[in-house]
């Protein structure tokens, strides 16, 4: 039998012409502040060829606070090439080779004039020492990623790496990025996305304003304000 093969080479790459997310349509006054700093940093560091500055982020935060979003929106504002990696992505090549395979990461985004790495829900990618019981490749894969994250060159690629388990974090990984918490949004900012997906899809935000303002232990996330939204879009309709 005949499996597709796929170039171990290749990567998920999201260009700036092709990325949608954009930061005008993102709320929360914290969100906005961190996204304010990042972005900040590595504008200078960029602008200003700054090889040996800060070379990556930790995000964490509860789940769907927008980590993930935030460095979508970053990549499209700088107008970056954002490279999408996951566990799933790792361990396509399996064992031994998920070692090649972030090797391989490096050195393609480093091709580039701007780049972006991101190692979304990191705990999958490099998990805790202590958390892996002893299994081997992912010490040697951890061990690469140290080091091709030592040999990144600031003034041109940053490594954010997001996730919601920051106790899975193995601690090297700590020590060698830059941790940030996101917060999860409060009820007002949590009103406004809201209202937006409503404007969005051309209903009237008043009702679902009254039921979160009203219940604001029931809706605490953006995920489930948006299940909200879409709730009342199809009773809508
Ligand atoms: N600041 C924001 N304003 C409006 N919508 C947002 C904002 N941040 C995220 N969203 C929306 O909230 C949803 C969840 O965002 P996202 O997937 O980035 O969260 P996450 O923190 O990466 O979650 P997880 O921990 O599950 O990976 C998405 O639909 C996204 O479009
Ligand atoms: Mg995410």
């Amino acid at each position: 039998m005949m499996f597709p093969t796929t170039s171990r080479k290749e990567f998920f790459i999201i260009k700036p012409s092709e990325n949608p997310v954009d930061i005008v349509q993102l709320r929360g006054e914290k969100f906005r502040e961190i996204y304010e700093l990042i972005r900040k940093i590595v504008k200078h560091q960029f602008q200003k060829q700054i090889s040996n500055g800060i070379r990556g982020f930790l995000l964490h935060g509860e789940v769907g606070t927008g980590k993930t979003t935030m460095v979508k929106a970053l990549a499209r504002d700088i107008s970056s090439d954002l490279y999408f990696v996951d566990g799933a992505d790792i361990a396509r090549g399996l064992y031994g080779q998920s070692e090649e395979r972030i090797s391989d990461l490096f050195n393609e985004a480093n091709k580039k004039s701007k780049s972006i790495i991101l190692i979304d829900d990191a705990e999958s990618v490099f998990p805790t020492r202590d958390w892996q019981k002893g299994q081997s490749w992912h010490v040697a894969q951890n061990n690469v990623f140290f080091h091709k994250l030592d040999d990144v060159n600031s003034a041109k690629t940053i490594v954010i790496l997001t996730t919601n388990r920051y106790d899975l974090i193995d601690k090297a990984i700590k020590d060698r990025l830059c941790s940030l918490e996101i917060p999860q949004p409060d009820t007002q900012t949590l009103i406004d996305i809201a209202s937006s997906k409503c404007f969005e899809l051309g209903m009237q935000s008043d009702r679902i304003t009254k039921i979160i303002s009203q219940n604001p232990k029931d809706y605490t996330s953006i995920r489930a304000v948006e299940k909200l939204v879409m709730q009342e879009y199809i009773k809508s309709i």
